[in-house]
């Protein structure tokens, strides 16, 4: 990433650290974006604010034990006030891919247990279709030889993601394919469509889930609501 992206980054990760209020139950998501966040909102309650997260992933795990964010949990905190997360792509209409970091599964949990959910995108993330970034798709380990098979022949191409030369495992147990599908016309659709198949666990595709979008606008950050 460049320093311009990193700067934006920042601006709209201390925007987001804002629009939280005392006392409110967040999920908290993850990646580079979220990194801002989470340093914002920790030197807020290091003034006072009194919030506590669930986690979306280790990473997020991290970032909450480095910024002294208190954490909760499910069993804790059945309905969360808020979700803040970054995205990979947002179109125009507002869907959104997610996973990059490959913690899509706990992320659209969490997501989908928050009263509301703000999402941060720095410029270069904003497109007008969907599908220029490859599309993560969560799938079971077991049986995932026939998954892929079946993803490839839907998609432009598709593969495991690795790392050194091994399957990456997300944070519960599964692996990811990224899949290329081209611009993506019916995001809703296609999401349905690779839900249909057997072994696929999740997709990244996010639609209808942004309530607000915090992105940058003439080098500025500005708020968007749906
Ligand atoms: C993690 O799985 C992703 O969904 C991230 O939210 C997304 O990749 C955005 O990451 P950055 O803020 O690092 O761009």
């Amino acid at each position: 990433a460049n320093d311009q992206q990193e700067a934006e980054k920042a601006l709209v990760g201390a925007m987001a650290a804002e629009m939280v209020e005392t006392d409110m139950a967040i999920g908290l998501g993850t990646g580079s974006t979220v990194r801002h966040f989470a340093q914002a909102l920790g030197q807020r309650i290091r003034m006072g604010l009194r919030v506590r997260v669930i986690c979306t992933s280790r990473q997020s795990e991290m970032l909450a034990k480095q910024n002294d964010i208190p954490t909760t949990d499910f069993d804790r905190a059945r309905s969360l006030d808020l979700c803040v997360d970054g995205a990979d792509e947002v179109s125009l209409n507002f869907d959104m891919i997610k996973g990059g970091g490959g913690a899509l599964l706990y992320e659209k949990i969490v997501a989908a247990a928050s009263n509301r959910r703000i999402y941060m995108a720095d410029a270069t993330k904003l497109v007008g279709k969907l599908g220029e970034f490859p599309l993560p798709v969560e799938i079971c380990r077991f049986g995932h030889q026939n998954v892929l098979s079946h993803l490839a022949k839907l998609a432009q191409q598709c593969a495991l993601r690795q790392r050194d030369g091994d399957p990456v495992i997300t944070d519960a147990g599964n692996y990811i394919a990224d899949c290329q599908f081209g611009e993506i016309d019916r995001p809703a659709e296609l999401h349905r469509q690779l839900c249909d198949i057997p072994g696929v666990v999740e997709t990244g595709l996010f639609c209808g889930m942004i309530d607000t979008l915090i992105t940058i606008r003439n080098g500025k950050p500005v708020v968007l609501t749906s």
